[in-house]
């Protein structure tokens, strides 16, 4: 079987970087060899994300300049794969005329299927049907050759209804894998080198609602605590209204489980949040935030906001500058509210315009620049346990890595050192990285 090539562009969030990596996976038992490539390409497949209107415009962007290949190249096949595809199905044809295949997020097992399909008889064809149980979720994701750090999937999907959000109606009700088969990919993983692994999923705290016995999450944090050769583990995304005292509690217990939590908030408004439907209360998040740092103190906390959601006055925006002031958050994604078709939202009245949008995100952002430089200049002095990754992007001679709490390191070293956990004395400060000096090996967690 001759070999033909295969190159995957993936838009979107970690869940899809895991799923183009199954995608390559299955298509390379029918043939397919990935290249970086794509003008080399015999398939080019795109994973498309749907959370905001922006990463729709991107991907028909393109999607038009992957068309132009195929005046060279008149054999190569286009696909679309992800949330986008899920969302638009069979349309999607018509909006971009030039694709070959569209498949949904629950249809990505069927891939070698549908490509041999399209070989055959040339038919283009849309699978967006949902499945009772997701068979790509038991497939492993191989990570990157050399990788330190992975992702593992332990479930997909999500049971809440944000009023703002896509993803519910594109991935579907929340599934999770059995406890026994994430520990035993943890396993092979550790095997193959990797010291590290965050667990994936929508909404990660309400794991194990589906298995047997019904484990929690803070279960399979504890199950996963016990693997040999991990050192560390992380977990997003959670939803605050499911944040157990049980996980709390998680924090000062499983020696590995790192003092990071990412807990979005979307807003510091009661009433932006009811409308949003988040199920808690700006109080009831503050008090997950001290439980937090009662229990791991230092623990470091970041968080989503979208700012201009339907209905948000300037009052609304305001509570949400002072909950930042207040729980001063380590770094804080933020977002302008983006309509999306088939949500709660979309239909609200009191759309908030987007120069208001703009003037919000701006001022919020310039807010939280100045609390993510206090944060990392509290670090300095600090030595800090560095689980090294890989030869830092812009400096040859540096390496690069994190700290337990998620703030990128970058040192003078060398490549020997990738996959080891050493203390780093920190000696500047940035905004999205700290510099340092390497001490020893070991890792020591001096504060
Ligand atoms: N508009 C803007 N931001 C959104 N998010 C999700 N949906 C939307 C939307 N329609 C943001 C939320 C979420 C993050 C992944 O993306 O803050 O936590
Ligand atoms: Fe984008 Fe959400 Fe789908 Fe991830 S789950 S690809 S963020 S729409």
């Amino acid at each position: 079987m001759a070999i033909k090539k295969l190159y995957i562009q993936t838009f979107g969030c970690q869940m899809n970087v895991q799923d183009s990596e199954k995608m390559a996976a299955l298509l390379q038992s029918s043939g397919y060899e990935t290249t970086d490539d794509p003008a080399a390409a015999d398939l080019i497949i795109v994973n498309t994300c749907s959370i905001r209107e922006k990463a729709a415009q991107k991907i028909c962007s393109q999607l038009g300049r992957f068309r132009q290949l195929k005046a060279i190249n008149p054999h190569l096949r286009i696909g679309v794969g992800g949330c986008l595809a899920q969302q638009w199905g069979e349309s999607f044809f018509k909006k971009v005329p030039s694709l070959d295949l569209v498949f949904g997020t629950h249809q990505i097992h069927r891939l070698p299927e549908m490509v041999s399909t399209l070989d055959r008889t040339g038919d283009r064809r849309a699978e967006t049907g949902f499945c009772e149980q997701v068979p790509s979720l038991a497939i492993a994701a191989q990570p990157v050759a050399g990788a330190v750090s992975t992702f593992v999937t332990i479930m997909q999907g999500c049971n809440n209804f944000c009023a703002y959000c896509v993803v519910p109606a594109l991935r579907g009700r929340e599934q999770s894998r059995p406890l026994p088969e994430i520990v035993g990919e943890v396993k092979l993983l550790a095997g193959q080198g990797i010291r590290e692994v965050t667990l994936l999923g929508q909404n990660v705290n309400s794991y194990g609602k589906t298995q047997a016995g019904n484990p929690d999450f803070a279960d399979l944090i504890r199950a996963i605590g016990e693997v040999a050769g991990i050192e560390r583990i992380r977990f997003t995304t959670s939803h605050p209204k499911d944040l157990s005292p049980k996980l709390i509690a998680s924090f000062g217990r499983v020696g590995s489980l790192c003092e990071h939590i990412h807990l979005p908030v979307q807003s510091g408004s009661d009433r932006v949040l009811r409308s949003m439907n988040r199920g808690y209360t700006v109080q009831e998040y503050r008090e997950k935030v001290a439980a937090l740092r009662e229990a791991c103190p230092g623990i470091s906390i970041t968080s989503d906001v979208i700012v201009g959601f339907p209905g948000e006055e300037d009052e609304d925006f305001q509570a949400t500058l002072a909950l930042m002031r207040d729980v001063r958050f380590d770094n804080l994604f933020s977002f302008q509210y983006s309509p999306r078709e088939g949500t709660g939202a979309a239909g609200m009245d009191r759309q908030v315009c987007g120069s208001v949008k703009q003037e919000r995100l701006r001022i919020l952002q310039a807010l939280q620049t100045s609390h993510t430089l206090e944060k990392n200049n509290a670090c300095l002095g600090r030595t800090e346990a560095v689980l090294v990754e890989g030869v830092s992007k812009n400096e040859p001679h540096e390496m690069t890595g994190r700290t337990r709490d998620h703030r990128i390191v970058n040192f003078p070293g060398n490549p020997g050192l990738i996959g080891m956990t050493v203390s780093v004395r920190i000696t500047k400060a940035f905004l999205h990285s700290l510099r340092g000096m390497m001490e020893g090996r070991g890792g020591a967690h001096v504060h």
